[in-house]
């Protein structure tokens, strides 16, 4: 069977025996990838002709015209045209399982922690790339966002503490600095587009600032000129953590600025009051070409990228992972 790739134009056979990601890779198609399993979301292409059998990026089954596919588990059913995403910005750090040690766990406010871990051997990810973390054999795994590298090498987590949590309700009382644990990663798709002068839009809720930082990070310590903007939502000023980083990015970059946005504050301090969407809507008029990144509860998400569309950004340009509540 023939596949036809866009925006490359090329054609390439494969038979139904191999999965698309396969076919893509034995033909030297850029596509990028990590986990291999269908987890991450990070092979993700759209098919524009014909039928594909596999889980479809969004709800599973045989994807037809217009959806988009999990490469590494899709297998084609006719001739097809499919489209790669963004060629010339390929990501491939296949994921590994390995152990890290803790070196830290602070407290950054009443519900959100930092975790620093050694790992055992080289681990590279693209910013904006997350993690699954196992503290314990017995259900101990969880997604975490990765908000860096600090300057000793180190990886930095941010994880959010939900009362009563399985995982995270334990952790204050059993994590202990020298152990082990298992890192299972990179995973995900949102990660930083380096190939491009675009603007940038970041916004975060909760410990979405950690994929967050990473990206802004990323792009700053690497000399991105693009400017950025970051947008920090949070209910009120005890929920917030991590701006005194911000504030040091914000001195040090003149093409970095940030702005928070709480639901309450006290009078007379000087945030946004009301939702990340609402802060989108008042000071970015035109988006279009903007580079979006999104990471927050699934609710923001979702908000913020309608905002951000009827501001004119592309929802193709618009990346983020879905992100649940680790309990
Ligand atoms: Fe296909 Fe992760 S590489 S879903």
């Amino acid at each position: 069977m023939d596949i036809l790739i866009k925006p490359i134009n090329k054609t390439i056979n494969a038979s139904s025996s191999t999965t698309l990601l396969e076919a893509l890779m034995e033909n030297d198609i850029p596509i990028s990838y990590s986990c291999l399993s269908g987890r991450c979301g990070t092979c993700r292409c759209k098919i524009l002709d014909g039928a594909v059998a596999g889980p479809s990026a969004a709800e599973g089954k045989l994807a037809r015209h217009g959806q988009y596919v999990l490469a590494c588990q899709s297998r084609l059913e006719s001739d097809c045209v499919i489209e790669i995403p963004e060629p010339d910005e390929i990501v491939t750090h296949p994921t590994k399982t390995l152990k890290a040690k803790i070196v830290a766990y602070e407290t950054l406010s009443p519900d959100v922690r930092r975790l620093l871990l050694k790992p055992s051997k080289t681990f590279e990810y693209a910013p904006g790339q997350f993690s699954n973390l196992t503290f314990w054999r017995e259900d101990g795994t969880r997604s975490y966002s990765m908000a860096g590298v600090t300057q000793d090498e180190l990886l930095e987590f941010h994880i959010r503490i939900v009362p009563n949590g399985r995982v995270t309700g334990r952790l204050d009382d059993t994590v202990k600095i020298g152990e082990s644990i298992k890192l299972n990663g990179p995973l995900g798709a949102s990660y930083l587009r380096r190939k491009t002068t675009s603007p940038m839009l970041c916004v975060a809720t909760g410990t979405g600032l950690a994929p967050i930082l990473s990206i802004v990070r990323g792009a700053l310590e690497s000399g991105m000129k693009n400017d950025i903007h970051l947008i920090f939502g949070a209910r009120t000023e005890k929920d917030l953590y991590g701006t005194d980083v911000l504030k040091q990015l914000e001195d040090k970059y003149a093409n970095f600025q940030y702005m928070i946005t709480l639901d309450h504050f006290p009078v007379g301090t000087n945030y946004f009051r009301g939702l990340v969407t609402d802060a989108i809507t008042e000071h970015f008029i035109d988006l279009l070409n903007w580079r979006i990144y999104l990471a927050g509860a699934p609710s923001m998400v979702e908000a913020a990228s309608l905002a951000c569309t009827k501001r004119g950004a592309n929802i193709e340009q618009i990346y983020a992972d879905a992100f649940y509540p680790s309990g």
